[in-house]
């Protein structure tokens, strides 16, 4: 089976297992790490190692993980039903099944695998067209082979065939080299042996790894030599933190190899959809989810978590802030303990500081909200300087209610503006105001009673005090 062309492969991606062993609800390979889940790492492994056509077999949760794929690669991936999940050969003669014009090489990878490098899988392929194998696998030895298919060999050191773990009998259970489940396969080889598989194993399923045995027999197998490190399965949730940690630091030193400041490299946990600059500085314990993207000169010091955030040039955002789905504006700063909540839009050089809370609010270029403030349905103009302890009192108890600061306002500390209402340029508000209308272009809006002087009177309380204690 030698005419088709190497350079066009397939990649089979087994999906459809529910997972057993993760005790959750959620389809296994549903499970993120980095940010992603595994199912999306390993068809990213697939499509970055050249994979023309990438077929995911879905089953258990389907819908869901069609939905996923579908969010992350859209039309790049197509999914074939396996409708029960009767073993790993079952999940690709599925495949196999559904497109009869599958041609050239087809890699087969499980979907609970999300480490592999796209090197790895490109280096199988190309081995495989170069051998012209039927076969083509990597194995790797492990210390603790619990769990994984066991490799034999002949006498030859050629891989003869592939117990599961829980077929081995005795010294078979103590083979080290196992089956990490990356193959390349003849894809005429595949569709004419997946047919050939049976059910007589411990599991009563239909095994995948039997098509090696095919292979051996007929004659060309080659396996290459991989490390186990990369090609980890994820079975159940310790298995699951691990790799998520391995990610984790893989992503870590990757963006200190790009140039991004890094301050601790076991701390740091950056999601695969998020966007880093070379000369941006992230600081210990900092968590950036989704789709952040943070530009050159920006600095997030310790303990932020970030969901969905941009943070422009040249912003700070100092130590224990927490914020989602909004902006920060070049040179802006925020913090320390600050909370943005969703459309939260800061201007450049804006500030939001100690303890003060955004929600659906533009902070125009310049503005402060410096101390312990609820600012929310805010539109702030430029210059505005919100005073300390501020309470914008957007909700009346059934519908929001949007409150406007325009160009160069000062309000003072301790006052609460209720919406809808609006502050027009340029105009004051007295600390200590509660606002319910709208105040005039460079006015003053004071609303509170008149200060009074007694003299004396503190001390004649306190005279008094003393005089009844003396009594008791
Ligand atoms: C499999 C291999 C084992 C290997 C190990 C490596 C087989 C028979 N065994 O075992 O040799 O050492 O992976 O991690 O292949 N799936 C389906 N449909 C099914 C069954 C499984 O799509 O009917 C999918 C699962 O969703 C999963 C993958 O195939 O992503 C592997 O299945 P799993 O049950 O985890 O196989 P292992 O027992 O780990
Ligand atoms: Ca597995």
């Amino acid at each position: 089976m030698s005419s088709h062309p190497t350079n066009t492969w397939n990649a089979i991606i087994l999906a459809a297992g529910e997972g057993k062993r993760m005790k959750s609800a959620l389809p296994k390979v549903l499970h993120a790490i980095g940010g992603r889940p595994l199912v999306s790492w390993v068809v990213r492994t697939a499509l970055d190692a050249g994979a023309s056509r990438c077929l995911v077999v879905v089953g258990h949760g389907r819908d869901d993980v069609e939905q996923a794929l579908r969010a992350d690669f859209g039309p790049r991936v197509e999914t074939v039903l396996q409708p029960q999940q009767k073993g790993t050969g079952d999940a690709v003669r599925c495949a196999i099944d559904a497109h009869g014009d599958l041609v050239g090489r087809t890699a087969v990878l499980y979907g609970d695998c999300p480490l592999i490098p796209p090197t790895l899988l490109r280096e199988l392929v190309e081995r495989a067209g170069a051998a012209d194998a039927d076969c083509s696998l990597v194995t790797a030895t492990l210390a603790h082979p619990d769990g994984y298919g066991r490799i034999l060999r002949n006498a030859a050191g050629s891989v003869e065939r592939i117990v599961e773990d829980r077929d081995c009998s005795g010294p078979q259970r103590a083979i080290r080299e196992v089956n990490p489940g990356l193959y390349a396969f003849d894809t005429g080889f595949l569709r004419e042996s997946i047919r050939r598989l049976d059910t007589d194993n411990a599991q009563g399923e239909l095994y995948l790894t039997d098509v090696v045995e095919l292979a051996a027999q007929r004659g060309k197998v080659i396996d290459i030599e991989g490390d186990m490190s990369e090609l980890t399965g994820i079975n159940d949730r310790r298995e699951l933190a691990l790799a998520a940690a391995t990610k984790r630091r893989a992503v870590a030193e990757e963006l200190a190899r790009q140039g991004v400041g890094v301050a601790d490299l076991d701390t740091l946990y950056v999601d695969a959809g998020c966007e880093i600059e070379p000369g941006a500085l992230l600081g210990p314990n900092v968590h950036l989810r989704g789709r952040c993207v943070v530009r050159t000169g920006a600095q997030i010091d310790v303990g932020c978590v970030l969901v969905d955030v941009v943070v422009e040039k040249d912003a700070k955002v100092l130590p224990y802030t927490v914020a989602t789905d909004s902006t920060i504006g070049e040179g802006a700063q925020v913090g320390p303990f600050s909370h943005l909540r969703p459309e939260s839009h800061l201007g450049p050089r804006s500030k939001v500081g100690n303890f003060s809370e955004t929600k659906k609010t533009v902070l125009g270029e310049g503005s402060k909200v410096n101390h312990l403030s609820y600012v929310g349905d805010g539109v702030i103009g430029k210059g505005v300087n919100i005073g300390a302890g501020t309470i914008f009192c957007n909700y009346d108890g059934e519908q929001k209610h949007t409150t406007t600061l325009e160009d160069d306002v000062f309000i003072g500390s301790d006052s609460q503006l209720v919406a809808p209402v609006t502050v027009k340029r340029g105009a004051y508000v007295a600390s200590g105001t509660t606002v319910t209308r709208d105040v005039p272009e460079d006015a003053l809006a004071v609303a509170r009673t008149k200060q009074e002087n007694k003299e004396g009177y503190a001390a004649r309380m306190r005279a008094r005090f003393r005089k009844k204690k003396a009594e008791r």
